[in-house]
């Protein structure tokens, strides 16, 4: 009898372990107090010539059996259509700066070398007409780097009048004759990439004194871009912690604050991975809780960073008319066993989700000087939204987080309050949620949580003051392991499902599993 009361009482415990495990915390959304608009340009891509990110993944030639448009893969295409891509940076990276555009234009192309990535050939079929092409097919923007570290001002300023001129000058009868005789528009442009390493190892002071002069000399001539939907020139900005990168934001925003009419910059790039340490050695997949806690621990680095480098934009600039962009930023771990090293290739798992899902956050709350961010990189390469081989393609954990933040684009922000509570694995202690709010443009009201805790549940208990809430709805996304991924042949074992909230006596109630994003609509 009493074993049998023992076997009943451990019954019981097993059963309700997990409710009884779940933590709970308490959000306050205050409606009425909407902040900054958090810009769609902080969803933004980033697309390089490197490994596979472009050819096979975007580009397969008109020739190809992969069916495409013009050469470009249409499943990429739809797929990319889903997340509302606002801006595509390219030609790269390191690659930018030695890219010279006149060899990927016209019908007999150049084929050069990809120094940078592999040393392999580099055959420029994917060159502008190509890339403003692929941008209209998915409905995303231009951002293009010019050449600053191995070009000239030159070379810049005849590629902007090549892409933007209305006027019948050589060179627009030129891109005329390849097939675009209306004016392309180039939403952003960037002055250099990294011009303190791969795009020249200059000093801020150089640096500085090349960038007034692409400022001034790179025009954009698009009619349409004259007084409204002006370019955006983004600088040369930090690329990680410490003295030497505040120095040089200091740099670049003195000499801001002293501009005259004939140069402007409208934002500063900042670069900042989340790699545990260099070289990259953390593994993509096959790892356990301490890698994946480590690696939130050091993508978490990305808020103060953001923070110092904005006290120091504060003071030359006040009413905060440089805008940051992050333009390069995601996890960056160690190549695939296997992969060219030179092509960046890894996979991509449960914990990128969760990393995306904190930066976009991280983003989303410093909205007012954030106004751009590109993560690293699209396809194949990197943190990727999508990977391919051959005609197959699949759908990475990142991607589905970047297409359930769609309603965050052009959101206004709502300051959310909550006791995050905190995981601990080893000696790694992190918030056990994170979460952020926003009204979209129609007035409805989003909210996303992320629950780092791998092991706890968590009930979410959320006040919303300034509105009659009636319903809401949403989705989670989760999968078994922390090291979960979607392969070729297993595509959906990390993809979004819906999840039960509540409204009860004003308040959405809902309970996250470990490991998840989730994001929520609520009806008024
Ligand atoms: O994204 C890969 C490389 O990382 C880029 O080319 C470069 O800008 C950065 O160092």
């Amino acid at each position: 009898m009493r074993s049998l009361f023992v076997v009943f009482a451990l019954i019981v415990l097993v059963i309700t372990a997990p409710m009884m495990a779940a933590q709970k915390v308490e959000l306050t959304i205050d409606t009425s107090k909407t902040g900054a608009k958090i810009d769609r340009n902080i969803f933004g891509q980033f697309a390089e010539h490197l490994g596979h990110g472009i050819y096979e993944g975007i580009w397969v030639g008109p020739d190809s059996k992969i069916p495409n448009t013009r050469g470009i893969r249409n499943d990429v295409v739809g797929a990319l259509k889903a997340i509302k891509v606002p801006n595509v940076r390219w030609p790269g990276g390191c690659f930018a700066d030695e890219y010279h555009w006149r060899k990927g234009i016209g019908p007999q192309r150049s084929v050069t070398l990809n120094p940078n990535w592999g040393g392999v050939t580099e055959a420029n079929t994917f060159g502008t007409h190509e890339f403003m092409d692929f941008i209209d097919q998915i409905g995303a923007e231009a951002y293009v780097s010019v050449n600053v570290g191995s070009g000239t001002p030159q070379e810049a300023s005849e590629w902007l009048e090549y892409m933007t001129a209305a006027t019948p000058t050589t060179l627009v009868k030129e891109r005329a004759a390849n097939g675009h005789p209306v004016p392309y528009k180039v939403a952003l442009l960037g002055i250099g990439n990294e011009s303190w390493d791969c795009g020249g190892n200059m000093t801020p002071d150089y640096y500085v004194s090349q960038m007034k002069i692409y400022s001034r000399f790179v025009r954009n001539f698009n009619p349409a871009q004259q007084d409204k939907h002006q370019m955006l020139k983004i600088a040369v900005g930090p690329g990680g912690d410490g003295p030497r990168w505040t120095d040089w934001t200091e740099t670049v925003m003195k000499a801001y604050q002293q501009h005259t009419w004939s140069w402007d910059i409208n934002g500063l790039s900042m670069h900042n991975y989340t790699v545990g340490h260099w070289p990259p050695s953390y593994a993509s997949v096959g790892f356990g809780e301490t890698e994946y806690s480590q690696i939130l621990k050091s993508t978490l680095e990305m808020e103060g960073l953001i923070s110092e480098h904005s006290a120091i934009m504060d003071k030359y600039d006040p009413d905060k008319k440089v805008a940051l962009f992050v333009d390069e930023w995601g996890g960056w771990y160690a190549p695939l066993p296997g992969s060219n090293p030179g092509f960046l290739v890894q996979q991509n798992s449960l914990r990128d989700a969760i990393l995306a899902a904190l930066n976009l956050n991280i983003f989303a709350r410093h909205a007012d000087r954030v106004r751009g961010a590109n993560i690293a990189q699209m396809i194949n390469v990197l943190q990727a939204m999508i990977m391919t081989d051959k005609e197959k393609m699949v759908l990475t954990p990142t991607y589905y987080v970047f297409k359930m933040y769609v309603p965050f684009q052009d959101a206004a922000f709502i300051p959310v309050t909550f006791d995050a509570g905190r995981y601990t694995h080893g000696d790694v202690s992190l918030p056990r949620v994170d979460a952020i709010a926003a009204k979209d443009t129609n007035g409805k009201l989003w909210l996303e949580i992320t629950n780092l805790d791998p092991n706890e549940p968590v009930e979410v208990e959320a006040g919303l003051a300034g509105i009659t809430a009636k319903s809401a709805s949403g989705e989670t996304l989760t999968a078994p392991k922390v090291d979960s991924v979607n392969t070729f042949d297993a595509a959906n074992t990390v993809m979004p499902k819906p999840i039960s909230a509540k409204i009860q006596g004003g308040k959405l109630t809902l309970k996250l599993e470990p490991k998840s994003v989730t994001v929520v609509s609520v009806e008024q």
